[in-house]
């Protein structure tokens, strides 16, 4: 049997699967995120270890299976988030997350240390984003020198785990991409841009591929899992290759479109393909010697859950997932296109295709006839053109897109699939069981443990197409003719964002 854990922003999730492919048994277990600014993000690394402790015993207890059972476990989570650790591995600060926005001035400083933009993505591939994890340690450095002095190590949030599970320092290449220390074309630290950062390598952990063995359990946290020190921790992979893996986008032509707290449109590639504006970021792919493109929207169902829950909820008199059903309700009996209402997801700033921190959202062309189900259909619309950003960039590369998959919480909604196939102009399909990042790193692990050959073989012989949803011509029109619209918001209020 194979564990996998997702350590995600909102919560971490568990599963347990056999050899086969089969859901043995699942638990998840939440935490808050604190924002101690508007766009500062943190959350504390405690609290994802005692949700990984909780989650195995959880799924362990539910599965009724020996600890000798489990044979490997891989690790998946949010990206980019930085652990700062001292000399003695004790946290120094709380992480700062993938969706922070406070190192603008940072972002500045490693485009020109690089020597400009065009140098920095020939180096690693991407340019510097502020959720980034390498301006993250420059703002460490540059605005609280203490605990820059005390840093020993900087570690991704999964990595963090691993560290607490079998006692070493690892990294795997598809989430170290998200670092920008990475030379994301070698699949190595890129010793050149560290130079010019002053920055010194034993920062950081060893790198391997996603499917590789990485160490085994700890005593100490075999006894705290209930596991034995003969399990295997597999390198895994950041959760958006993770989810890839889950959703069986492991070869060209099949892209795949998740909607969780963040909006993610992800394509494989064979070779590192690169958006010569930065606008998509080039990682590698949790499948040895692949690649991937992928669009990031930093506020996807996060707009939403803002929508329903900090607007909607209280008026309604309703809580949890009744107000996500009545608001969905409401939404469906506006036509396409919200009656000419258009809304901005940019409620954190925009990573694809803006890179602006500073971006803000907005309800753009409300007139007296909108209702409450207008304004919610015109969030899930914007959320959902945010994503046709990113796959019109894709599609200007030539990349061929034969499948588009939907995944996440976006996926689980007939209301919300059908508005991505029209909004998209294609089919959308979805798979028979999906997982997520959990399944993805429990399919890694059974590769690593030689299950499976390689992540391709354990894809095929585990994931299965379900349900296809085609495009409604008339909704696509409407469609077409509001994203430029759209499209030209962000341009013509750009500079009324604050
Ligand atoms: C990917 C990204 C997010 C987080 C969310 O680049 O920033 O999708 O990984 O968990």
């Amino acid at each position: 049997h194979y564990l996998g854990i997702d350590i995600g922003t909102s919560g971490t999730k568990t599963l347990l699967i056999d050899a086969s492919g089969k859901v043995i048994a699942e638990a998840d277990a939440t935490y808050p995120m604190e924002q101690p600014k508007p766009g500062w993000t943190q959350q504390d690394p405690e609290d994802w270890w005692k949700a990984t402790v909780k989650t195995v015993r959880a799924v362990m207890r539910k599965s009724g299976c020996k600890p000798a059972d489990v044979k490997a476990i891989g690790l998946s989570g949010q990206m980019h988030g930085s652990v700062f650790l001292d000399r003695d591995d004790n946290v120094i600060r709380p992480a700062l997350l993938w969706n922070d926005q406070r190192t603008a001035a940072e972002c500045d400083e490693i485009t020109s240390a690089a020597g400009g933009r065009k140098r920095l993505i020939k180096m690693v591939a991407n340019p510097a984003l502020t959720g980034f994890q390498a301006p993250k340690v420059l703002w460490l450095r540059n605005n609280e020198k203490r605990h820059f002095d005390a840093l020993a190590k900087v570690l991704l949030p999964k990595d963090d785990i691993r560290r607490r599970l079998i006692g070493d320092y690892v990294t795997e290449v598809s989430d170290a991409s998200g670092t920008l220390f990475l030379d994301v074309v070698k699949r190595k630290w890129s010793s050149a841009l560290l130079s010019k950062l002053g920055l010194d390598s034993d920062l950081l952990p060893r790198v391997v591929e996603s499917d590789e063995v990485t160490g085994t359990l700890t005593k100490a946290a075999a006894k705290t899992l209930g596991l034995t020190t003969d399990c295997k921790v597999v390198g895994g992979a950041g959760d958006c290759a993770a989810g890839a893996v889950g959703n069986g986008v492991v070869k060209k032509g099949v892209l795949s479109t998740s909607i969780g707290t963040s909006g993610v449109m992800f394509v494989h590639s064979d070779q590192p393909q690169y958006d010569a504006a930065g606008r998509l970021h080039t990682f590698c792919h949790a499948v040895n010697g692949a690649w991937h493109m992928m669009g990031v929207n930093l506020t996807s169902g996060g707009s939403l859950q803002w929508w329903v829950e900090s607007v909607l909820q209280g008026l309604a008199g309703m809580g949890g997932k009744e107000v996500y059903q009545a608001a969905t309700a409401e939404a469906r009996q506006c036509p396409a296109g919200s009656n000419g209402l258009v809304f901005l997801p940019y409620l954190n700033g925009e990573r694809t295709p803006h890179a602006d921190p500073h971006a803000r959202g907005a309800f753009v062309g409300l007139n007296l006839t909108h209702t409450r189900g207008s304004m919610t259909r015109s969030v899930m619309e914007g959320i959902t053109f945010a994503l046709r950003d990113s796959l019109e960039i894709i599609q200007s590369l030539e990349v061929p897109v034969r499948e588009i998959r939907a995944s996440g919480g976006g996926s689980k909604n007939p209301f919300w699939r059908q508005m991505q196939a029209d909004v998209f102009g294609k089919k959308i399909t979805t798979l028979k069981v999906e997982q997520g990042p959990a399944y993805g790193v429990a399919l890694l692990a059974a590769v690593g443990d030689g299950a499976y050959k390689n992540v391709q073989s354990a894809c095929k012989a585990t994931i299965e197409v379900a349900e296809q949803t085609p495009a409604d011509r008339k909704s696509v029109a409407a469609y077409n003719d509001l994203f430029p619209v759209y499209r030209r918001l962000y341009t013509d209020l750009k500079d009324s964002m604050q």
